[in-house]
């Protein structure tokens, strides 16, 4: 199974073996029968294989977290109830007092907010390293830096290999959010990132009904963000989150190269538009870090695009979003269903207007997630609805 289109539906799943069936069960338990004392106690002394109980583990998730992590190219992987959940378990299960964390951003203002409310109540310092760089930004006490691989909503590409390499020369862990690309665009492990996350309510569910998230890497990381994340916060994914993600994975890359198809045809088409001033496309040759992104991405650019309005202000970008009848007015991404939304009055409305500002989210920037729709059909709704700005 060499080829990622065979292991998104493959990998980590088997025909049932009392059964036959051939999609995963949901093994809907909570607990496992172990038959004796002695097998019990050697499983929760973990010299024997077996479950115990599903906050620890459950087959149907275990095979979610299998097939991820051979997407992404790691030994292991650990499932959650949802992104920000994973990103929790992270900071928690390899964090402590005194750690700096430094992000190059603009990031999910969720996580950001995470960042600061949990650095501040637990003694970890956060770094925002975009303006000044991540050279100047680290030091000793820096343990962990995190990027996402397209961000949100600007789309600005980091250099994976590059951020990997300095981070390693300071032996720092690093930890790349590739919730906008999916394995399917880029697998950060292989740039030398030691962890990877989703938030797989996004492309890799890709139906916009489940909520969950993943970390992927060596046994030696996901060890400890386990044991945090399940053992002691109970973040653990439910077994019919994890059939969702397993049947949505099947899919994954046929509907990334839809979604990537729709939004290139999407920004080429806003980019024309006189009632547009800048596009955020990685895939436009406009963008500032197109070449970085050819090397970087395969299989296409993505399915977000942002645009700002020539009427950079809140009532423009009302006037057109209120008017779309494909797009719906939502925050989440990454759904078979066109989404738009306006970044600043929602997904960043928990970030300060100094780093709204300097990220570029302004109030007449809209964020578009491009489903599978055809292109024309997207490109017509956003025609009409432009209209009312020109
Ligand atoms: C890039 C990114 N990371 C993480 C998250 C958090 O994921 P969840 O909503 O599954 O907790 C989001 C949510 O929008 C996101 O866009």
């Amino acid at each position: 199974m060499t080829h990622l289109r065979t292991r998104a539906v493959h990998a980590g799943q088997h025909p049932d073996a009392a059964s036959g069936a051939i999609a995963t069960p949901i093994t809907q338990t909570t607990a496992f029968g172990y038959g004796t004392l002695e097998r019990g106690a050697a499983i929760f002394a973990g010299e024997a294989p077996g479950y115990r109980y599903s906050r620890f583990g459950n087959p149907t998730v275990a095979a979610l977290e299998s097939k991820m992590a051979n997407l992404e190219g790691a030994q292991a992987a650990v499932a959650f109830a949802s992104g920000t959940a994973a990103t929790s378990s992270v900071l928690l299960g390899l964090l402590s007092p005194g750690d700096e964390i430094v992000f190059l951003g603009p990031l999910y203002g969720g996580t950001e907010g995470l960042f600061r409310q949990m650095g501040e109540r637990f003694g970890i310092r956060v770094v925002d390293a975009t303006q000044l760089g991540l050279a100047t930004c680290l030091t000793p006490a820096t343990r962990m830096v995190w990027v996402e691989t397209l961000t949100n909503p600007s789309l600005r590409v980091h250099d994976l290999t590059e951020v990997a390499a300095l981070a390693k020369a300071h032996g720092v862990l690093t930890v790349a959010d590739n919730t906008f690309c999916t394995p399917w665009l880029v697998r950060p492990l292989e740039h030398g990132i030691d962890l990877v996350m989703h938030s797989m309510t996004k492309y890799l569910g890709g139906h916009g009904d489940a909520t969950g998230g993943i970390v992927a890497g060596s046994a030696a990381l996901i060890a400890p963000v386990r044991k945090t994340g399940l053992g002691h916060v109970g973040g653990n994914l439910s077994p019919q989150e994890a059939f969702l993600f397993l049947r949505g994975i099947k899919t994954l890359p046929l509907r990334m190269a839809a979604h990537c198809e729709g939004a290139a045809a999407v920004a080429h088409f806003l980019a024309q538009h006189p009632a547009v001033q800048v596009v955020h496309y990685p895939g436009l040759a406009s963008h500032p870090q197109h070449a970085l992104a050819q090397r970087l991405l395969q299989g296409g650019f993505g399915g977000m695009v942002a645009f700002e309005l020539v009427r950079n202000e809140r009532a423009a970008a009302a006037a057109v979003l209120n008017r779309l009848q494909l797009f719906t007015q939502a925050v989440s991404l990454g759904d078979v269903d066109s989404l738009a939304c306006h970044p600043a009055s929602t997904t960043h409305s928990v970030v300060s207007a100094a780093v709204r500002a300097y990220n570029g989210i302004t109030e007449g920037l809209i964020r578009l997630s491009v489903g599978i729709e055809h292109p024309d059909d997207l490109i017509a709704d956003l025609g009409q609805a432009l209209t009312q700005v020109v």
